[in-house]
């Protein structure tokens, strides 16, 4: 049993929950990103539900082995989050849940008040403490390395969507042994509003680019230099654009939207994939919609990204392959610096269950 006690943690304190913070316990679970990402809380949330929360749930997870805190500013006392440690499973494991309320976001409350509590629950004997965010929900996942906890994988379908139906969840773990240090993505998410050189624009992919990324997946001529050679299902493309975010943090793949920079238009995609950090390589692909080509836009795509590849990140390889059929890529890897290397036996998934060649490229930092 964890002793109901405070923590004083620099510039926050973390206490165990009173009757004054039910008003706002109210205001902050009826928020909407509240609601979005804890899915468990009940809609719309009323004075009763905080009541019965604080005399009963709260109560019940204090006794049972669990804790229950409220974030408070070290100042004044009021009520900024909540951060709580379930019981343990059978393994003795904890999972470790928090909201910050609007009013207090984006101050690094969460993060510091999830330091302090992953001290508190390894001093006091946890083995394991772990959190898991919705695959959609890159500001927790950004909370969880920054307080030490490592991305263990992505568990399909293990929680709940409002509304109905079920999401990804990504898991985050920490042991007492960790350094509890920020762990540090291997690419940086991009300044905010993008790349630009007044022509083009790169931006992060998210849900909102998937019926523009669809169409451009499925013109002819993209999918015939696909891997595999296939148009995606709709689904698939919403999907990844969706959980572009949380697989650019955790240093799976960046995918971009090459936008026209006056207009904001889709005209493409750019990502970089293959992400290896030990040799600080990537690789590189893109397509463009045909109603955008013919302008340069995705050699200055490349250059964008190849620009803030070698001086915003530790990256030193740019890679990248091409169909040896494919002219116009090839033109435009050579426009943007790159070096043909060799042509490698039978690489590419073809049409009809045949294999291509696929030619090698490079530019170094
Ligand atoms: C997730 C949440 C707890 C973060 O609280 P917070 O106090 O704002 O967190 P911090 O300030 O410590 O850090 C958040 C980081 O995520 C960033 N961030 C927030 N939303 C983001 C988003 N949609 N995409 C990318 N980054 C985002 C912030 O800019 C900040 O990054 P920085 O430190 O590089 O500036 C808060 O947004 C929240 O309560 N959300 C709703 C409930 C929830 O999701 N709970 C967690 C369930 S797993």
């Amino acid at each position: 049993m964890f002793p109901r006690e405070t923590i004083q943690a620099g510039p926050v304190t973390l206490r165990p929950p009173v009757e004054a913070d039910i008003p706002a316990v109210v205001r902050a679970c009826s928020d909407p990103l509240t609601q979005r990402f804890i899915t468990t809380l009940p809609s719309p949330y009323t004075a009763e539900h905080a009541h019965i929360w604080l005399t009963e749930v709260a109560e019940a997870r204090w006794g049972a082995g669990g804790a229950e805190f409220v974030v408070a500013d070290p100042g004044t006392g009021e009520l900024n989050g909540m951060l709580g440690l379930h019981l343990p499973d059978r393994f003795g494991n904890v999972e470790v849940g928090y909201w910050v309320a609007p009013w207090a976001r984006d101050k690094g409350v969460a993060t510091a008040a999830l330091r302090a509590l992953a001290t508190w629950a390894f001093e006091h004997g946890v083995p394991r403490l772990h959190l898991v965010a919705e695959m959609e929900n890159v500001g927790s996942q950004k909370v969880a390395l920054a307080a030490g906890f490592r991305h263990e994988g992505l568990r399909r379908g293990a929680g709940p969507l409002p509304g109905g139906g079920r999401a990804d969840m990504a898991m985050f773990g920490r042991l007492p042994g960790d350094s509890g240090e920020p762990i540090r993505p291997f690419l940086p998410f991009l300044p905010p509003g993008g790349l630009t050189d007044g022509v083009v624009t790169l931006t992060m992919l998210t849900g909102d680019d998937a019926p523009a990324y669809q169409a451009v997946a499925s013109l002819p001529d993209v999918v015939k230099y696909r891997v595999p050679p296939e148009a995606p299902p709709f689904e698939e493309t919403l999907y990844r654009c969706a959980g572009a975010g949380y697989r650019w943090l955790v240093g799976v793949q960046a995918e971009m939207a090459i936008r026209d920079a006056v207009t904001g238009a889709f005209a493409g995609d750019i990502q970089l994939s293959h992400l290896t950090p030990p040799m600080r390589e990537a690789m590189v692909g893109y397509s463009l919609h045909s109603d955008f080509r013919g302008r340069g836009l995705v050699t200055r795509a490349v250059e964008l990204l190849a620009e803030w590849a070698f001086t915003q990140t530790s990256m030193r390889r740019l890679i990248s392959g091409t169909n040896p059929g494919n002219l116009a890529s090839q033109a435009v890897l050579e426009r943007a610096g790159f070096t043909r290397g060799q042509t490698v036996k039978e690489y590419l998934p073809g049409p009809d269950g045949t294999w291509t060649d696929n030619v090698e490229w490079l530019r170094l930092r």
